[in-house]
């Protein structure tokens, strides 16, 4: 099926001219959806399990091949880490509490934190346990040593002996705070302290802070089944305040913070929209979470937060279809709609579906790379770091430019039948060579193709087309474009 082969030059390229596409998009040459930072994931419990092992370190922070279960896996390059700093501890605070577990709660998502009582706040005394977490942390360590060059620390929840009911699950009344009001500026000392910790004794700057995870949703401590907290957007408000002072008085005034990882795009603009301008003024980028998967509208926050000077992340994205359909449909909304400048999955190892790799973390044991794994890598080792994204034409088409390389990227999908799809480049200052060959990678949603390379399509003008089968993923590579 692979029409492109120019064997008989100028006969096959008559008889597979542009009239035999059936759909045409015409690519941009308009760089005015931001510089790409990158792709990432967050580590949290699958690192806090696996965080020792070289290989998925290679295979997810690496572009080389990695053999894997007898397979050569190809990496995905990814550059951003979110790293989760704990709110659990098994000590005894100096009044006798301890922390409260909700019977529900899965042990491997409790995250062992740093700062163990309220005695003192120097992270030098006996407070403060920097032994703990060291899977995490040795994953992030690997990470950088691979190339990761944005670290994100997060918190699902603060400190346990912070919250009214000892427990880092959330607020008996889910809806409510669960952080009391004595250490909203503790929480912030806690974050600042872990981060200047990291600097000094970890060898890991990280880049931002981000204080909440889904703050505006409900975390109902007795039956919760991991660490999460409530604040509304009042309290927000005063703790990314209090978080940049504590940052600054550190000395880590280049360290931004983030907030505030709500649920859906609809929630983050509300959210945003209700900062106080000091709160706004303290915020350096706004992160979304996107569980609200094919809808709310994306555009109303990037517009939001483009109307305050700062880039807007999906710093959590997952869902249980290891097919790849649902994170293709949504990642291409994201870049069309939300104009994200990085993206980061949730968990790269998880069952169910919700993992890059199939397993069970809580029984240790790692299972098959999922079709979704393939699915992502068509974008992941493409669009770059530091390329410009532009505007594909379509809604089933994204594209990237690479200014040093004079290269552009094109990733597109084919929901309708078999067909051919067009790509027209005429809108470039040069689109392309006349001639020249278009590198091209496919996977198949569901199964079928797991990012197969071909070397069989050529530049015919500032045009070239290629022949999707149905729910067929492909991505290009074109040399000698300016925009
Ligand atoms: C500090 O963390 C280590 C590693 O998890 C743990 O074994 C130890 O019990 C912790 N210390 C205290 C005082 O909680």
């Amino acid at each position: 099926m692979q029409h492109q082969v120019r064997l008989a030059g100028l006969v096959l390229s008559l008889l597979l001219s542009p009239a035999a596409a059936d759909v045409t998009t015409t690519v941009s040459p308009v760089a005015e959806w931001g510089t790409w930072q990158g792709w990432g994931v967050s580590l949290a419990w699958w690192a806090a399990k696996f965080g020792q092992q070289d290989d998925l370190a290679d295979i997810f922070f690496t572009t080389d091949y990695t053999t894997f279960n007898g397979a050569s896996i190809p990496g995905l390059g990814f550059n951003v880490v979110r790293y989760n700093v704990g709110a659990c501890s098994t000590n005894t605070a100096p009044d006798g509490t301890t922390m409260v577990v909700s019977p529900d709660m899965i042990s491997t998502r409790q995250m062992e934190g740093y700062w163990l009582d309220w005695d003192s706040s120097d992270p030098t005394s006996s407070s403060w346990n920097w032994t703990a977490d060291a899977n995490q942390r040795a994953m992030m360590t690997k990470a950088q040593s691979r190339g990761a060059n944005y670290f994100e620390l997060f918190s699902n929840s603060p400190m346990w002996w912070m919250c009214t009911n000892d427990n880092p699950s959330g607020n008996n009344a889910g809806g409510n705070n669960n952080l009391q009001a004595w250490n909203y500026q503790q929480h912030a000392v806690y974050l600042a302290s872990v981060a200047l910790e990291a600097a000094n004794s970890w060898g890991v700057t990280f880049t931002s802070v981000e204080p909440f995870n889904e703050p505006i949703d409900s975390w109902r401590g007795q039956t919760g089944t991991q660490e999460g907290c409530h604040f509304d957007r009042d309290t927000q408000d005063t703790v990314v305040t209090y978080l940049r002072t504590e940052l600054d008085s550190r000395g880590l005034t280049g360290v931004m913070v983030s907030a505030s990882d709500e649920n859906t795009y609809d929630k983050a603009t509300t959210t945003w929209n209700s900062f106080s301008s000091t709160a706004q003024a303290s915020v350096g980028r706004v992160n979304v979470h996107g569980y609200q998967y094919q809808d709310g509208d994306r555009l109303a926050l990037y517009d939001a937060v483009q109307a305050s000077g700062l880039s807007v992340w999906n710093s959590e994205y997952g869902e249980s279809d290891a097919t790849g359909e649902q994170l293709v449909s949504n990642i291409i909304l994201d870049l069309i709609w939300l104009h994200n400048t990085a993206w980061v999955y949730w968990q790269a190892l998880d069952g169910s579906g919700w993992g890059l790799i199939d397993a069970d973390v809580e029984g240790g044991t790692i299972g098959a790379v999922s079709q979704k794994y393939f699915i992502l890598a068509q974008f992941t080792r493409h669009i770059r770091e530091g390329m410009y994204i532009l505007s594909g034409g379509s809604d089933y088409t994204v594209a990237a430019y690479d200014a040093s390389a004079a290269k552009l990227v094109i990733v597109a999908v084919n929901w309708g039948s078999a067909q051919y799809l067009n790509f027209d480049l005429s809108q470039f200052t040069q689109g392309g060579v006349d001639g020249a060959l278009v590198t091209r990678w496919s996977t198949e949603i569901g199964s079928g193709n797991q990012y197969v390379s071909y070397s069989d399509t050529y530049m015919s003008g500032t045009t070239f087309w290629s022949y999707f089968d149905a729910n067929m993923v492909m991505t290009f590579e074109i040399e000698n474009v300016q925009l």
